[in-house]
């Protein structure tokens, strides 16, 4: 059983997929152990509790500052020990104490395709802008491992999204979102099976 930390901090979507994923028979082989959100009014928390599975909020707001916030995280983290920590629609950057010592255990979903449209700066509707404002003819969701870098880690799983004429960035961002809601629970897959 791959034992995983999920961290959030918005709607929770890509969390859903997962435990859509499980509830369905596709991802019997995961387990989320605990929901973790930097936010404490993300609807993410609301999707986990209603499906039993403990919270925790780790809030910058309640913190005196992020060396404080991401100390507590790692504690947590390294508490739990969990075999995978997932980073899904997480909008904070992991201090390298967490992905030091998580190597190629934590991996994040992205909505682009990594190299393109991604790093510092490059999150949510700003993706899908720069993408529109390009001209590009496709764009994509990309699951990566996380390392010291922003979105540079080894891409696991890509896929291609078409960009349409009429596209607004929230009409892409909707039909990222639908491959990111298939990807992920994808590579949990593939991962329970490499992993234990
Ligand atoms: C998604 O676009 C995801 O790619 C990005 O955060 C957004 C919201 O994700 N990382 P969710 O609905 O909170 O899972």
């Amino acid at each position: 059983m791959l034992r995983i930390a999920v961290l959030v901090s918005g709607g929770g979507s890509n969390l859903q997929a997962i435990l859509d994923a499980i509830d369905s028979g596709k991802l019997d082989s995961v387990m989320v152990e605990l929901v973790i959100s930097s936010n404490r009014e993300a609807y993410a928390l609301k999707r986990a509790e209603n499906r039993g599975i403990p919270t925790m909020v780790i809030d910058g707001r309640d913190w005196p500052g992020p060396r404080e916030r991401d100390g507590r995280l790692l504690e947590v983290l390294d508490e739990l020990n969990p075999d995978l920590i997932v980073l899904a629609g997480y909008m904070k950057i992991l201090p390298k104490s967490i992905v030091g010592r998580f190597p190629r255990r934590i991996i994040n979903i992205h909505p682009s395709l990594i190299p393109k449209f991604c790093g510092e700066g490059f999150y949510g509707m700003r993706v899908h802008r720069a993408v529109l404002e390009s001209g590009e003819q496709v764009s994509g969701a990309t699951v990566h491992y996380v390392d010291e870098g922003v979105d540079t880690g080894e891409i696991l799983l890509q896929e291609q999204v078409p960009v349409l004429r009429e596209d607004t960035p929230e009409s892409l961002a909707a039909r990222v979102l639908e491959t990111e809601h298939r990807i992920l629970p994808e590579v949990l897959s593939k991962l329970s099976r490499e992993i234990k």
